[in-house]
């Protein structure tokens, strides 16, 4: 499952971020027996999902309210989790006021589409009323959940979650794991996670594409002409969707689509495609509209239209460098800074430091096919620092395309192709 890799990836850079007094990590050191905690918790059901992971924990709230970790609060809807104690002072009270600029900027949304979890990875020392004072101080927000649990079973929740480190001795420090977001939905069974102290433009836009499945709504669709068939074979139900990736082998298409009126909520449906149809029809990141119908079978697509902009080429550069742009923020704003300055949240704990993509002078004399491999091998494939990682087991070719056509486009001096 790639994005646990992501996940534990970014964990494990979050942790180089962090300087800690080396004598205070080894006192920390808790020995625990995750089976052993687990076994004590009623055992859940699977349901093949991400979350079959999370324990069932029982937590209380600042105001004293007791939740089950996954049947109250996983289950009813999206949320954004982290791990804080009210007496870290090295990283949680900038997370924490960069979460309340997150949650100003999900505005009403809180509490209603979307709900903060902010747990303590140190429930023996603070108090309900302490983090009642915590909530308080940074701002008193809805929707926000300042919650305790038990210290073992807490321990089982974050390691769940992806928010851990390898090593037992960093892992053991509990101010290394303040400093990751981890966001998801149950129901659609996507979760991600981003450094907390990510551009709040960063946070905002992922957890929309993530949890809350608001991609679609989020994204200016182009018009489109849909071509009316013949009625005959029943109702048709009519929608659109975007193409999120194209199986070439099994002849399958990935649609994330918008509800189709009278049949379903908007999700993401994988489509067979006949023998005669051209695949290569159907790119990735375009809209399509299509009409289905409802055979006792299954779903029959009846028709699918692109919805174009551009017939001549297959993917439009626009199109290449807007793609780019939300992968980039995605994926490597961290490092190397929205703007592709250097100058990410981690940048500071990096050396060599990440480079800086606008400068033109540096980049322009770079080859594209260079810039395909770095990113797609990683920095060690060509003698540079092994902190810049290999996506390509993470992205599609397609995706690093983009990433190097966005990374273009901020070159200053601009980058001109050589005729
Ligand atoms: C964990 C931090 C980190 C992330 C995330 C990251 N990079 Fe890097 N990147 C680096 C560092 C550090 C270097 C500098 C390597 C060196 O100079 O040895 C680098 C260098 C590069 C280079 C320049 C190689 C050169 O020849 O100078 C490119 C291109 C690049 N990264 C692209 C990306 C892209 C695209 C992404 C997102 C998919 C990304 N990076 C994500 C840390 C990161």
């Amino acid at each position: 499952m790639w994005l646990w890799a992501v996940i534990v990836f970014i964990a494990v850079i979050a942790i180089a971020g962090c300087s800690v007094v080396e004598e205070d990590r080894a006192e920390s050191i808790r020995p625990i027996d995750y089976a052993a905690i687990k076994a004590r918790l009623p055992p859940r059901e699977s349901r093949g999902k991400v979350s079959d992971a999370f324990p069932n924990v029982s937590l209380t709230d600042q105001y004293g309210r007791t939740y089950r970790f996954f049947d109250d609060l996983v289950k009813e809807g999206p949320i954004v989790v982290n791990f804080m104690f009210t007496e870290c002072a090295l990283v949680c009270p900038g997370t924490t006021s960069n979460l309340a600029r997150l949650h100003a900027a999900f505005g009403d949304a809180v509490g209603k589409d979307i709900t903060f979890l902010s747990i303590s990875l140190d429930p023996e020392n603070d108090s309900q009323e302490d983090l009642h004072s915590y909530w308080k101080a940074f701002g008193s927000h809805e929707g926000w959940l300042y919650l305790r649990g038990d210290f073992e079973e807490t321990e089982l929740l974050r390691r769940s979650m992806g928010v851990y480190d390898l090593d037992p001795v960093v892992d053991a420090d509990k101010t290394q794991h303040a400093g990751l977001l981890t966001f998801g939905n149950d129901a659609t069974d996507r979760w991600a996670a981003l450094p907390a102290l990510s551009s709040i433009h960063d946070l905002k836009a992922t957890i929309i594409r993530f949890a809350l499945a608001g991609r679609l709504a989020s994204r200016r669709r182009p018009d489109s002409t849909l071509v009316e068939i013949d009625d005959t074979q029943g109702k048709i139900y009519r929608s659109s969707g975007l193409i999120q990736s194209v199986d070439e082998k099994r002849r399958e298409i990935i649609l994330e689509h918008e509800a189709v009126p009278g049949l379903m909520p908007s999700m993401t449906m994988t489509f067979a495609v006949a023998q005669e149809i051209a695949l290569d029809r159907f790119p990735v990141d375009r809209w399509v509209d299509f009409g289905l119908v409802n055979e006792a079978t299954g779903f029959r697509v009846v028709e699918m239209v692109l919805q174009v902009e551009d017939t001549n080429s297959r993917i439009p550069p626009s199109a290449l460098v807007a793609a780019g742009q939300s992968d980039y923020a995605l994926y490597c704003a961290s490092c190397h800074g929205p703007g592709g300055d250097g100058d990410g949240p981690m940048a500071g704990s990096l050396k060599p430091k990440p480079a800086k993509h606008s400068n033109g002078e540096y980049m322009n004399p770079l080859t594209d096919e260079y810039l395909f491999q770095v990113v797609h091998e990683g920095g060690a494939s060509v003698g540079k620092s092994p902190m810049m990682a290999g996506w390509g087991g993470t992205l599609s070719d397609e995706q690093v395309l983009g990433l190097v056509a966005f990374m273009r486009s901020l070159a200053e001096p601009p980058y001109a192709v050589s005729p």
